[in-house]
């Protein structure tokens, strides 16, 4: 166990009702900070801004330490995220979520485990996932897209979040699982609570994610049971199927993996999407560009995922060590806001402009042997979307008055993002 001090804190801790945890020995008051990573301050200009800001306030250190959200350390620095993803032996996926309460409840798979332990899972998920795969359907990602844009291009205007973010990525998905749209608020709601779950304590968090976490495990129990010696071509048939070390894999593991590839497939793309609509609505000129250049629109998506990275987990700190000249003590968490490797100036001049032109260097899809494993379909899905948009709808703008709202957590939301656009 890791030695308390019940000392105050150096800084004055606001009278905010919130939990804060005593600061372990270890950490010098010098690198404690109050920052809430699932109510960021300054959120309301923007999910981006609000960690940039926070990154270049006078006082911010390259690792600090905050006594909210359970207490854990922050990498506040671009290339040390990228680092801390590609050091496994160092940095475990044994706990990713925080608070650490909720991520010990946390059962996905293989998304916690180590190498060697995770390697076979990975190779697995690959066999459903990759490019190879993932070609196969795009027309299927074509016409979803294609056939939301149609249903509201005469209107002139829509609420790009309500009207196709959410419902395009999860259309796709679950065509691809061969499972019904009508279970997509179930399990949508799920996907909330993982990943932004509600709560005042690290106590009530770890209470809402394990319900939701049970919540898939239902949900997949009996399609898994009947999928199993089946034939089908979908991702859960794929998988059940599968073999790790030659041997079948286990139920209580398939549970976790097809969980995992639900939360996966139906939180992240989303978000995603809405994000980068708000900028391109914004700036119609880079729009413009790739509308003139098909190829540049198609070999500049990757800027798209540096300029509107949206997770931020974490990892365990493996063993003592010193890193980076702070001292650290095995079973501390680390976030990892993967923003602040995109948006790093030093790795991507002017980081807050997309250039569809540069070679963007980022960790949004995180890095090290976890990097996801759905990017060629998250790919897919934000270069068609782009296409079916602009073939439609070349010109389009946010409303007047267009007030987004933000949401910062393990996956960083964005809601009410009302497009217009002259009607034909
Ligand atoms: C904008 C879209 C997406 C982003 C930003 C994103 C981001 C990430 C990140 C940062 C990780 C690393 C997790 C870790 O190291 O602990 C990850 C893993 C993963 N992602 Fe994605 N993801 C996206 C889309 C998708 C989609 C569409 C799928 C589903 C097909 C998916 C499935 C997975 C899976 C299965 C893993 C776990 C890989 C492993 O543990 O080896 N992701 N994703």
């Amino acid at each position: 166990m890791t030695e308390m001090v019940t000392k105050p804190l150096p800084y004055e801790p606001p009278l905010d009702g919130k939990s804060r945890a005593a600061k372990p020995a270890h950490v010098l008051d010098e690198l404690v900070r109050d920052i809430d990573m699932y109510a960021l301050d300054g959120i309301g200009q923007g999910y981006h801004e609000a960690w940039k800001a926070l990154q270049e306030r006078g006082d911010m250190r390259k690792l600090v330490w905050t006594p909210l959200t359970g207490g854990h350390w922050i990498a506040m620095d671009g290339l040390m995220v990228r680092e801390i993803y590609e050091h496994p032996e160092l940095f475990s996926s044994h706990v990713i979520f925080l608070p650490k309460e909720a991520g010990e409840k946390y059962a996905m798979v293989p998304t916690r485990m180590d190498p060697p332990e995770h390697t076979p899972y990975r190779k697995l998920l690959d066999t459903g996932l990759n490019p190879a795969r993932i070609r196969q359907v795009e027309k299927l990602v074509r016409e979803a897209a294609a056939d939301l844009i149609d249903g509201f291009v005469a209107d002139g205007h829509c609420d790009f979040a309500a009207q196709y973010a959410r419902i395009f990525p999860v259309r796709v998905f679950m065509a691809m699982c061969d499972l019904p749209m009508e279970d997509v608020p179930m399990l949508m709601k799920f996907a909330d609570d993982m990943t932004r779950p509600p709560g005042k304590t690290p106590e009530e968090q770890a209470a809402a994610l394990d319900a939701a976490n049970q919540g898939f495990f239902r949900y997949v129990e009996p399609i898994i049971k009947q999928r199993i010696g089946g034939t089908g071509n979908d991702l859960i048939t794929t998988f059940v199927n599968g073999t790790i070390n030659g041997e079948r894999l286990p139920h209580d593991k398939a549970l976790g993996l097809i969980s995992l590839l639900l939360l996966g497939g139906l939180d992240t793309v989303v978000n995603f999407l809405s994000f980068m609509m708000i900028y391109l609505a914004r700036h119609p000129e880079q729009v413009r560009e790739v509308r003139e250049d098909e190829l540049k629109l198609r070999r500049g998506v990757e800027e798209l995922f540096r300029r509107f990275p949206v997770v931020s987990e974490a990892r365990m700190v493996a063993k003592d060590q010193v890193f980076h000249g702070v001292e650290l003590k095995q079973g501390d968490m680390v976030l990892l806001p993967t923003v602040l490797h995109g948006l790093d100036e030093n790795e991507n001049p002017d980081p807050f402009r997309l250039d569809w032109e540069r070679l963007p260097k980022h960790t949004t899809f995180g890095g090290g042997p976890h990097r996801c494993a759905g990017l060629h379909l998250a790919r897919l899905e934000a270069t068609v979307t782009l296409q079916e948009w602009i073939k439609r709808i070349p010109e389009f703008r946010l409303a007047e008055g267009a007030a987004p709202v933000y949401q910062s957590g393990i996956v960083a939301a964005v809601q009410n993002v009302p497009i217009v656009w002259d009607k034909s």
